[in-house]
């Protein structure tokens, strides 16, 4: 327990901060946005925090072929433009020397020997002790290859010798569908054991959604309502305000249900709605999660109809831009059925949630980025000051931002002062970035620590990721049997097709418009 000086708040400290090793970061599609975007800059917040082990090393795999300088100067530029914290000089001196490149193909056994040679001389070097982790930030279809490259060449260590370790980072799409995605499981398992592998989905890695495993499960006033006695429904919305950009090829084989719905928002739904675990040991938590989505009640063939709503972008002006149809993109075929907004109407058949709809949207080309979990309560008796049926009281919300401006707010009603009886909802409204008076890491920086601590808590094991995709893969099959061939569409920038207002409003519920 620690008091922090100026107001006396008492910190607990709920588990051990992750203990790391020294390690050697191998990030293959090392040239490519992720690694510069994200993960380099991610290392380089963790060196400057002081979380980073004293000894390590990034070496980037990548088909570009680049020299180690030139290789510095693009991170540079890509902790410069996408840094949470400001780049130092100094640090960068310090940090640049650990950064490697070696270019090769990924599907050529030579770039594995040559790896393993490269790695043996930087760590010989460095003194490192030959710790490492495998990041395959690279398409699904090269992870068997890469995986076998790796293991050929010896590079793999048994799971069983505690040191030197071997863990492998997978990036999501993990599949297209469930088979797709048993397939690469099984691949992966062939050199990996599942102790040594770390599903990534960076929503668990956002500073407010671990934290809602603390709101839930460290007050005493949230629980007890918690359940379908006490709760009318559950809103989670994920919209984005840009369009496809320049990931048409990728995106229209996904689309939004594969994109967003199969890992970040199922796997925000899982930690809302789980039972509290018994501890937080990684796979009891991983387990409660998985219950969850076995408890999914399947949508399957013509019921697609009812719980579904999909729909694309049409065109629009944005303040005074004119911005194209998801079918006028550039790489997006003139007749794609791609959908780009979905919204779907979902049960959780377990007793804690009997009957309560939880309402799930995302979309590109909605009004604003937000992230949102809205957890509305029952309505009031309409008795005493609710005893109006014409203007019924406002339920209370307990509404999640995930992000931006991370923080929750709960709607009750008040009185507004007077003489008079009037009364109206206020919203008490906590914002980290206040609270707290710093930004919250980004998602990276927490998910590669635990990986270098080997913490698998915010994971995805097999058995979700799989479990996750036979739930979706239903609805996939619905929509291509049952589905109409022309998708609904909505003008980019509004909150999607009317078709999925009419989805709620059945239920005599509408969606909220995240604050
Ligand atoms: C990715 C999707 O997983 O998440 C993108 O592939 C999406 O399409 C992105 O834009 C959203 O992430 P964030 O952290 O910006 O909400």
């Amino acid at each position: 327990m620690a008091e922090t000086g100026q107001d006396n708040v008492i910190v607990t400290e709920a588990k051990r901060n992750p203990v790391t090793q020294p390690c050697t970061l191998v990030i293959f599609g090392g040239s490519g946005d992720l690694a510069r975007r994200k993960l380099v800059p991610a290392v380089y917040n963790l060196l400057l925090d002081g979380v980073l082990p004293k000894n390590y090393a990034v070496v980037g795999v990548g088909r570009q072929k680049m020299s180690d300088p030139e290789f510095h100067s693009t991170l540079r530029e890509g902790i410069e433009k996408h840094s949470r914290q400001a780049l130092a000089d100094e640090k960068w001196q310090e940090f640049s020397q650990r950064l490697f490149y070696l270019s090769g193909e990924i599907d050529d056994a030579n770039t594995y020997q040559e790896l393993k040679a490269r790695l043996e001389k930087i760590e010989e070097r460095l003194k490192l002790p030959g710790n490492r982790i495998f990041y395959l930030a690279i398409p699904p279809t090269f992870i068997a290859s890469t995986s076998q490259g790796l293991h050929r060449a010896g590079l793999v260590q048994s799971p069983n010798k505690p040191v030197p370790f071997s863990r492998v980072i997978i990036e999501k799409p993990i599949g297209r569908d469930l088979a797709s995605a048993q397939e690469i499981n099984a691949t992966l398992s062939k050199v990996f054991d599942e102790s040594q592998i770390f599903r990534i989905d960076h929503y668990l890695g956002k500073e407010t959604v671990q934290n809602l495993l603390v709101l839930r499960f460290a007050n005493g006033i949230f629980e007890p309502l918690w359940n379908h006695k006490y709760i009318d429904n559950v809103q989670i919305t994920v919209s984005e305000e840009e369009g496809v950009g320049t990931r048409a090829t990728y995106y229209e084989e996904a689309g939004a249900l594969r994109d967003m719905v199969q890992n970040h928002i199922l796997q925000l739904l899982c930690l809302v709605a789980m039972e509290p675990p018994w501890s937080l040991d990684p796979d009891v938590v991983r387990n409660a999660r998985l219950e969850v989505l076995r408890s999914l009640r399947p949508i399957t063939g013509k019921e697609v109809n009812t719980f579904t709503v999909r729909a694309q972008y049409s065109p629009a002006i944005i303040k005074g831009v004119e911005v194209p149809g998801y079918r006028r993109e550039p790489g997006v075929r003139p007749d794609s059925t791609t959908e780009t907004f979905v919204a779907l109407k979902v049960f959780i058949d377990n007793w804690r949630w009997a009957g309560v709809p939880f309402y799930l949207r995302t979309g590109k080309r909605l009004p604003r980025r937000t992230t949102e979990i809205a957890v509305q309560l029952k309505h009031i008796p309409q008795i005493l000051f609710n005893a109006d049926p014409s203007a019924p009281l406002e339920p209370n919300v307990l509404a999640l931002r995930i992000q931006p401006e991370e923080g929750f707010s709960l709607r009750i009603i008040s009185k507004l002062p007077g003489s008079k009886v009037q009364i109206h909802p206020v919203n008490m409204d906590f914002q980290y970035g206040t609270a707290y008076g710093t930004a919250s890491p980004e998602a990276y920086e927490r998910l590669l620590l635990d990986v270098m601590a080997g913490d698998a808590t915010l994971f995805m094991r097999r058995d979700a990721v799989e479990a996750a995709w036979q739930w979706v893969t239903g609805i996939l099959e619905g929509w291509q049997k049952h589905g109409t061939k022309w998708l609904p569409e909505y003008s980019a920038g509004s909150w999607g097709p009317v078709e999925a207002d009419r989805m709620i409003e059945e239920d005599g519920s509408r969606w909220r418009t995240p604050q």
